[in-house]
C-alpha cells in the first residue's frame, strides 16, 4: 500500500519555454533519447573521462581551443550531420573504447544538449534513455525528492520519444518507491503514452518523426541502439557544466569491453 507522503513530478515536453533560473536548484532528468542521451550515456560507459555539453558552435571552438588537442575531441551534429572540423557526429556507434577512453568530449547537438545547458544550475541534473532507464530509476529512489523532466524535444516541439521515455522513467519509479506521485497534465499524457505505444519502443522509434529521419539517413542501427532498454548500467550527472559518471555507474573493465 502507497503511503501518504507526496512526490510531485513535473514534465516540460520541450526545454523552450523554460529558462535557467526555472531551473536553478531543481532535481532534472534530461532525456534526449534519439540520440544525445543514448550517446553521452555510450561515451561515458565507454570510458571516456567528461561530456562537456554546449550550445553553440562558438562555444565548441572556444572550449576546445582552452584544452589539449590529443585529450579532447569536438562532437555533436547539426541537421544530425556530424559538423565539419569536429572528430565524431552524435552516433553512439562512433563512440567505442577506442574512441573515447579518457577523452574530454565537448559536445554539441540541436535540443539535446542546449536542453542540459539550460539545466546547469540545477540542484541535481542526470542523462536519461531507454538505454540507462533504471539507473535513472534507482537514483530518483534514493533522492527522494521532487523532480522535473525535462525532454528534449524536437526543435521546441513535442517528440514522441522523450515523451514515451519519461512515461516508463515515472511509471516504474511508481513501483519501487512507497510515496504517492503527484503529476502535472504532461505527466500524465506521458504515462498513457507508455502504456499503449511504449509496449514496442524499437516500432515506436522507427515511426517517430526523428526516428524516420535518422532511417533516411543511414543512422537505422542507432535506433536499435537507442532502443535497447537497460543496456548501460551508468548515469551520467552533471557537475558544473560537465558531465561524468555518478559513481555507482558500473563502467565494463577495458577487458570486458573487448
Ligand atoms: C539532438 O540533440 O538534437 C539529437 O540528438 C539530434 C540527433 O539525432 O543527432
Amino acid at each position: 500500500m502507497k503511503s501518504t507522503r507526496q512526490l510531485k513530478v513535473d514534465v516540460y515536453f520541450t526545454p523552450a519555454h523554460l529558462d535557467e533560473m526555472q531551473l536553478k536548484d531543481k532535481n532534472i532528468v534530461v532525456v534526449d533519447v534519439l540520440r544525445a542521451s543514448t550517446t553521452i550515456a555510450t561515451a561515458l560507459c565507454n570510458g571516456a573521462k567528461e561530456i562537456i555539453p554546449v550550445s553553440t558552435v562558438e562555444s565548441v571552438v572556444k572550449i576546445s581551443g582552452s584544452l589539449f588537442g590529443d585529450v579532447t575531441l569536438r562532437a555533436g551534429e547539426r541537421n544530425a550531420k556530424m559538423i565539419e572540423g569536429f572528430n565524431l557526429g552524435n552516433s553512439p556507434l562512433e563512440y567505442t573504447e577506442e574512441v573515447v577512453r579518457g577523452k574530454s568530449i565537448i559536445f554539441m547537438t540541436t535540443n539535446g544538449s542546449a536542453a542540459m545547458v539550460k539545466g546547469r544550475h540545477a540542484k541535481n541534473l542526470v542523462v536519461a534513455g531507454f538505454v540507462n532507464l533504471s539507473a535513472v530509476v534507482e537514483f530518483l529512489a534514493e533522492l527522494h525528492n521532487d523532480f522535473i523532466i525535462v525532454c528534449a524535444g524536437k526543435e521546441s516541439n513535442f517528440c514522441l520519444e522523450d515523451s514515451v521515455c519519461a512515461g516508463k522513467i515515472i511509471s516504474k519509479l511508481d513501483t519501487v518507491i512507497d510515496d504517492n506521485l503527484i503529476l502535472n497534465d504532461a505527466a500524465v499524457a506521458t504515462v498513457t503514452l507508455e502504456k499503449t505505444i511504449g509496449k514496442g519502443v524499437l516500432k515506436m522509434l522507427r515511426n517517430s518523426e526523428h526516428g524516420k529521419l535518422l532511417s533516411e539517413m543511414g543512422f537505422e542501427g542507432d535506433l536499435k541502439v537507442c532502443a535497447e532498454i537497460d543496456s548501460l548500467s551508468v548515469l551520467p550527472v552533471m557537475t558544473g557544466n560537465v558531465l561524468r559518471l555518478h559513481k555507482g555507474s558500473k563502467q565494463p573493465s577495458q577487458t570486458d569491453a573487448k
